[in-house]
């Protein structure tokens, strides 16, 4: 039998500056529980994933043990680890960590809502072309402006996506795009597709994702957050 061995990465070590609360948004409550509850649970009730990697604070480990690893007895997490001052160095400390991994899912512990659905298909889709992001077509138009605020082109919506995680590799080539880019740090790397673009010759395979899989930045977030969990409850 050809079984993949399948991780998780959940990075949980951003200050949330955007959030401008006591709390880093990762912990803040929804309805009863941390925010970071949400992501571990749909990796760990998903039947595919063999193990997590928690990139926290480091001040939040031990918080992260007992207040939701224990509390919750999310079994599949296999190391907690201090994440670095960029995401991209938080990234980088989980894939050194990990080894005799066939596919990685990198998610972001502040966006709740992803569910079986969206792990399915990517765990599908890396399985078949390597590397593959979530994302939902971009609903707004979509300006590409100058350093003056005067608008330069109009990109053609239909080839515009929003993209969110989780993202999914195949572990060896990912972890080498990463290994490229810390030789020589890049600025403003948002996404680990970005990475991998940048650093392989490979493609990356869009997968439908769901407009709910919102990543909580800002205090609105939250409002917005509450609603997606209210309407979930009562389906
Ligand atoms: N993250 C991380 N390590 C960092 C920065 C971010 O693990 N050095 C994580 C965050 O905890 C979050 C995800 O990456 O789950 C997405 O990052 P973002 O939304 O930018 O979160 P923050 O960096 O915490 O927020 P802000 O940019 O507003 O400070
Ligand atoms: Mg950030």
């Amino acid at each position: 039998m050809n079984k993949k061995n399948i991780f998780a990465i959940v990075l949980a070590a951003g200050k949330g500056k955007r959030m401008q609360s006591d709390v880093a948004k990762q912990y803040m409550m929804l309805s009863d529980k941390p925010i970071l509850y949400y992501s571990l649970k749909a990796f760990e009730d998903n039947s595919a994933i063999d193990g997590i990697i928690l990139v926290v604070g480091k001040d939040d480990i031990q918080y992260c043990i007992t207040d939701i690893i224990k509390k919750y007895g999310f079994s599949k997490v296999h190391k907690v680890i201090i994440g670095g001052k960029e995401r991209y160095e938080s990234v980088y400390n989980a894939l050194c960590v990990i080894d005799n991994v066939d596919y990685v899912l990198i998610h972001d512990g502040a966006r709740p809502f992803l569910n079986d659905i969206i792990i399915d298909d990517v765990i599908c889709a890396v399985k078949e072309y390597k590397a593959c992001i979530v994302g939902v077509p971009t609903k707004d138009t979509i300006k590409v402006i100058n350093s003056e605020g005067i608008v330069d082109t109009t990109p053609n919506r239909d080839t515009l996506y929003q993209i969110q995680t989780p993202q999914a590799f195949e572990y060896q080539l990912i972890k080498i795009a990463y290994d490229k880019l810390m030789m020589k740090p890049l600025k403003n790397v948002t996404d680990d597709s970005m990475v991998f673009e940048l650093m392989t010759n490979h493609s990356v395979r869009i997968v439908e994702g769901c407009y709910d899989n919102i990543k909580i930045t800002t205090p609105h977030d939250m409002i917005f957050a509450q609603s997606i969990l209210d309407s979930k409850k009562a389906d």
